[in-house]
C-alpha cells in the first residue's frame, strides 16, 4: 500500500478506529474503504453485523492488505455494555454511527427514538472527552454541543447498496428509512409510488461512495476537521419527491427490464402515510462553505448514476424474494 498523505503533505499514520454502529449502511462502506485503501484498524461495534460479514468471513490469505487482521468485531449494544469504554480507550478515534433514524418511528418510538440519538450515545461522548481521543459523531439535529477534539457530521440523505428496508412493508427498517428506499420497495412490488401531500417537497441526495470519502478526509486530516460541523450532500442532486418518483420508475424500468405501470404515482396525505402529528421540512438543502474550504471534499455522482448503482443491488438482492412472497397462496381458515 503506498504511503498516505494529509490534505498538507504530512504523512498519515495507521491508527485505530473504534467504529459504533459498524455494521450499518454507513459503517458498512465506511470499513469497506478503510480495508481496502488504508492501513487503519477498525474495532466494529454493533449489535448485527450482517452487512459486513463479507468483511470478516475471508481467510486472510486472499485478501489484499490483510484486512481480516485489521477488523475485529464485538457485539454489543452500546446501552449498557461495560466494554465499549475500553474499546474507546484501545483506539486513537471513534466514530458513533449508532441511532435510530427512521421517520416513521418518531411518532410510533419518540422515546425510543430520542434515547437513541442522544441519551444512549452520551457514555461515547464521555468516555472520548475523559480519555481525551477524537470523536466523529452522526447526527440529525442542528446546534448540537462540540468540543474541541470532536467532528461532527450532518449527513444529507446518503444513498446507495445496502440501504435496508423491509421487503413487504411500505416503510425500510432502521437506518435508511428515505422516501427513496420507500419508492424502490413500491417500484419492486410493482404498486403505484406513494406521493405525500403531491410530493412537492424538494430534497437533495448525495452517493455513498462520495459521502464515504468525505468522512476518509475527516479521519486523516484531525486538525482540519476538529472542532467542525459538516454538512455531507449533494446540493446539485435537487429534485422534488415527484420528480424522483419519475427518474426512479424510469431507471428501475431499465434495470429490470419490465415496463413502468399505467398509474406510476398516487397521492396520499401525510397524515394517512406517517401518523398524526408528523411535519417535515420542505426544503433542505446542505450548505457546502466549511466543508469545502476545511477539506476541499465535492461529489461527483450524479443523481441519475446513484439511482442506476443503488436499484441495480436492490433489484438483484430483493426481486426474487418480494416475487416470491407476492405469489404465494394466502391461507384460508
Ligand atoms: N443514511 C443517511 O442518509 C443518514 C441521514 C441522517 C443521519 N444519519 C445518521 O448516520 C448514522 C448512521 O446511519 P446509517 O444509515 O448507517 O444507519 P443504520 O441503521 O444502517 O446503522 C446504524 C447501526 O447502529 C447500530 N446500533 C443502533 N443502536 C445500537 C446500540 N445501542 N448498540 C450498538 N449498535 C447499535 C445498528 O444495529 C445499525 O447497524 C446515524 O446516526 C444516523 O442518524 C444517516
Amino acid at each position: 500500500m503506498e504511503t498516505r498523505l494529509d490534505l498538507d503533505g504530512n504523512t498519515i499514520k495507521p491508527i485505530k478506529i473504534c467504529m459504533i454502529g459498524a455494521g450499518g449502511f454507513i459503517g458498512s462502506h465506511l470499513c469497506e474503504k478503510l480495508l481496502t485503501e488504508t492501513p487503519h484498524t477498525i474495532l466494529a461495534v454493533d449489535v448485527y453485523n450482517d452487512k459486513i460479514k463479507h468483511l470478516l468471513e475471508q481467510p486472510s490469505s486472499y485478501q489484499p492488505h490483510h484486512w481480516a487482521d485489521r477488523i475485529q468485531f464485538h457485539r454489543l449494544n452500546i446501552k449498557n455494555d461495560p466494554r465499549l469504554e475500553c474499546l474507546i480507550k484501545l483506539s486513537d478515534l471513534t466514530i458513533n454511527l449508532a441511532a435510530i433514524c427512521t421517520p416513521a418511528d418518531y411518532n410510533t418510538r419518540p422515546l425510543d427514538t430520542i434515547y437513541s440519538n442522544f441519551i444512549d450515545a452520551l457514555p461515547v461522548v464521555r468516555y472520548c472527552s475523559e480519555n481525551g481521543k477524537r470523536l466523529i459523531r452522526f447526527i440529525y439535529a442542528e446546534g448540537a454541543e462540540n468540543g474541541l477534539e470532536f467532528t461532527i457530521v450532518r449527513p444529507f440523505n446518503w444513498i446507495g447498496p445496502r440501504m435496508d428496508f423491509i421487503p413487504g412493508v411500505d416503510g425500510p427498517s432502521e437506518g435508511v428509512p428515505r422516501v427513496l428506499a420507500c419508492f424502490s420497495n413500491n417500484l419492486l412490488r410493482r404498486e403505484p409510488l406513494k406521493l405525500v401531500d403531491g410530493g412537492q417537497s424538494q430534497r437533495t441526495f448525495v452517493y455513498i461512495k462520495d459521502a464515504i470519502e468525505a468522512v476518509l478526509l475527516m479521519i486523516e486530516n484531525p486538525d482540519r476537521a476538529n472542532g467542525h460541523t459538516f454538512n455531507v450532500g449533494n446540493p446539485n442532486n435537487e429534485v422534488t419527491v415527484k420528480q424522483l418518483a419519475e427518474i426512479m420508475t424510469q431507471v428501475y424500468s431499465k434495470v429490470s427490464g419490465e415496463p413502468p405501470l399505467e398509474v406510476p404515482t398516487i397521492d396520499v396525505s401525510s397524515e394517512e402515510f406517517y401518523g398524526e402529528g408528523y411535519d417535515d421540512s420542505d426544503k433542505r438543502i446542505p450548505d457546502m462553505t466549511i466543508i469545502n474550504r476545511q477539506l476541499g471534499w465535492n461529489p461527483k455522482t450524479s443523481l441519475h448514476d446513484l439511482l442506476d448503482s443503488t436499484m441495480t443491488y436492490q433489484h438483484k438482492t430483493y426481486a426474487e424474494a418480494i416475487k416470491k412472497v407476492m405469489t404465494k397462496p394466502t391461507a384460508t381458515t
